[in-house]
């Protein structure tokens, strides 16, 4: 589903060149959950950035679905943007003074889903995750753990083949990680391939795989048979 070959980043401005990442090389199978840890700044979210087709590698190619994503349109890249990944970020990045229901519905609006199933969709989703009672409250009426599940209902309404998350716990009482946590490990029994993207050791441990990354490089890979392959 994704293999990552040889790829590099490299930031430059007047001054400096920082490698954020050097020479990566892995895969993920469909149905995988795993998770990237690395200590701060040793280009996690550059990395999550590339996977999400959010940005692309200095060097090196991307395939996703036995698509390059470097070669890709911005429109093409907009698409798997909405309809391929579910991102879920550290700040939940919810609109502010808005629903539960509206933010989670708000992928579809521009999905093209039929206005009268963005509301089922939403609702249903909502419920997935314990939110059923919390449909109209809005994102300063919630909880930390509650925003984040707001935004894993929100990550999920298109479909995603692949969840996306960026220090998913980052910002939530440690009670509540392990809530979040489950919901992931539900998530990844259905079917969902789930990238989660940690600088804590205990949260990694809920996933199936740990792809250790120092200095933008990879140090250790649980699943060694997919490092072989993708060299
Ligand atoms: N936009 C940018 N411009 C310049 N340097 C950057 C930029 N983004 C990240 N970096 C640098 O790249 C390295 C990796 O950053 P990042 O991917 O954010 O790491 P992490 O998420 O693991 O903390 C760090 O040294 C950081 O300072
Ligand atoms: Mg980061």
């Amino acid at each position: 589903m994704i293999q990552i070959k040889n790829v590099s980043k490299v930031y430059r401005n007047d001054t400096v060149e920082t490698k954020a990442l050097d020479d990566v090389a892995f895969e993920i199978k469909k149905g995988e959950f795993v998770a990237i840890m690395g200590p701060s700044g040793s280009g996690k979210s550059t990395l999550m950035h590339i996977l999400g087709a959010l940005d692309t590698p200095t060097s090196g190619t991307y395939i996703l679905d036995g698509e390059e994503v470097g070669k890709l349109s911005d429109d093409k890249l907009a698409e798997i943007r909405n309809k391929k990944i579910g991102f879920v970020f550290q700040a939940f990045n919810l609109l502010p003074r808005t629903t539960a229901m509206k933010n989670v519905m708000l992928p579809m609006v521009y999905g093209d889903v039929a206005k009268s199933e963005r509301e089922a969709r939403a609702k249903k989703y909502l419920e997935m995750v314990g939110l059923g009672d919390r449909m109209q409250h809005t994102s300063s009426q919630l909880s930390g753990g509650q925003m984040q599940r707001v935004a894993i209902a929100r990550s999920l309404v298109m479909d995603p083949a692949i969840i996306l998350a960026d220090e998913p716990t980052g910002n939530i009482a440690s009670n509540q990680a392990s809530e979040i946590m489950a919901i992931f490990q539900d998530l990844n029994e259905q079917g969902h391939t789930i990238i989660m993207i940690t600088h804590e050791p205990d949260i990694a441990e809920h996933a199936k795989r740990i792809i250790h990354i120092k200095d933008g490089k990879i140090v250790k890979d649980s699943d060694k048979h997919s490092q072989r392959r993708a060299k």
